[in-house]
């Protein structure tokens, strides 16, 4: 499978995205210029301080590379396996909420725009299509993300309606039994995801109930999360799913340890986007260890400030199958549509082969420990 040209991502659906954008960055702004400021601190925001929003990033871009030299790149090859399918990058649509609220095309348009780029799609429980319109919207293969509800039943019937949609795998949400201080978010919406209705929860009861005159501490819950989430869910979930079950949100080493144990078919060690749990350790810092924990049982994703191909090749090298990108793919669908969504894959895919061709590394199997300075 030949990676695109660099120029790849001009192929994308004509004027999606404006000629001088480059690089995924230089859509953000553009992104933040078309959305209002309430979604957009809802999309940008970081919990608290967004010390780990910063660290997210950084710890990257931290990370030196050595590269190898006089080897033969002329045949760079960016495809991967990820659980029973081989894809042509390891480059995964991240699960975000609602993307109504980006484009009126919404989830259907990313999951076009995934397709176009051959990229997984990853669909979340609080995305504002119906789980059958998830299946037909286009034709590449897509997983749900899930945030169990406190009805075991509703859970297991909307799992049922995900497997027969077609999703390929589950994505269990580990790290969100509530949301945290998101200062940005508060100060413009008032927790916007509390005003939406995803249509995969419709009906269902709330997650959690509160007094009637709830005190401030006790605010601290969403109605769509349920905060009494445990390992034995997890273990249900594992045997009451005819898919894969990877775990998202893990960042040590013993508990992506236990998630094999459990049964998952696979990790993603994620922080959430630093979204909920401030100073939380990146996403960079933690994958090492839970690669060594997990000595190879079952793939690791890992998401969070996942910008560059550079970023990409690192945390391959690092141990990862594959990394899943969230931010980015938003800036894509508001500027630009599903067109946008596929700029965003190709460029990011562009730019992996390019980092792979300069590191020496022309197959995925190439990119090993050795090239980050030590
Ligand atoms: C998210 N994320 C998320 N995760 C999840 O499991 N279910 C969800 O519904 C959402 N919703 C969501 C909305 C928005 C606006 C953002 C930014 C993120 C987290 C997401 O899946 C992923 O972990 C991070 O976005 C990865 O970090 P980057 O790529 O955004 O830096
Ligand atoms: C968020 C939730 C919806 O990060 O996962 O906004």
């Amino acid at each position: 499978m030949e990676p695109r040209p660099a120029n790849a991502a001009a192929d994308a659906a004509p004027n999606a995205v404006p000629d001088d954008a480059v690089s995924v960055r230089d859509l953000e702004d553009l992104a933040q210029q078309m959305l209002s400021d309430r979604t957009w601190n809802y999309v940008a925001c970081g919990a608290a301080d967004e010390v780990s929003l910063g660290w997210n990033d950084s710890a990257w871009r931290e990370l030196r590379l050595a590269p190898r030299v006089l080897v033969d790149v002329s045949g760079v090859d960016t495809s991967t396996q990820l659980l029973r399918r081989r894809f042509a990058h390891p480059i995964v649509v991240a699960p975000t909420a609602a993307h109504r609220q980006y484009h009126p095309d919404g989830e259907g348009a990313t999951r076009r725009g995934a397709a176009a780029a051959e990229a997984l799609a990853v669909m979340s429980t609080l995305g504002s299509t119906p789980v059958a319109e998830l299946g037909t919207a286009a034709d590449g293969p897509w997983w749900f993300q899930l945030y169990v509800q406190s009805d075991l039943d509703f859970t297991a019937r909307l799992i049922d309606d995900v497997v027969a949609a077609g999703a390929e795998a589950l994505v269990l949400t580990v790290d969100t039994p509530l949301l945290g201080a998101r200062d940005r978010d508060r100060r413009t919406s008032g927790h916007t995801v509390d005003g939406l209705l995803p249509p995969a929860l419709a009906g269902v009861p709330p997650s959690v109930a509160l007094p009637p005159n709830p005190r401030p501490f006790e605010r601290i819950y969403n109605p769509h999360l349920d905060p009494s989430l445990t390992w034995e869910t997890l273990e249900w979930l594992v045997d009451r799913s005819p898919i894969p079950v990877l775990a998202k949100g893990v960042v040590r080493a013993d508990e992506a340890r236990r998630c094999v144990d459990s049964g998952v078919g696979g990790i993603v060690v994620s922080n959430h986007g630093a979204r909920n749990l401030d100073t939380v350790v990146p996403t960079a810092q933690a994958l090492p260890g839970v690669v060594q924990a997990v000595a190879g049982a079952v793939p690791i994703v890992v998401d969070g400030g996942i910008r560059r191909g550079t970023d990409i090749a690192k945390a391959l090298a690092l141990g990862a199958a594959a990394v899943m990108v969230g931010r980015p793919v938003i800036w894509g669908l508001t500027v630009g549509g599903q067109g946008g969504v596929q700029w965003v894959l190709d460029t990011l895919w562009s730019e992996l082969a390019m980092a792979m061709g300069l590191l020496g590394a022309p197959r995925i199997d190439d990119l090993t420990p050795d090239l980050i300075w030590q």
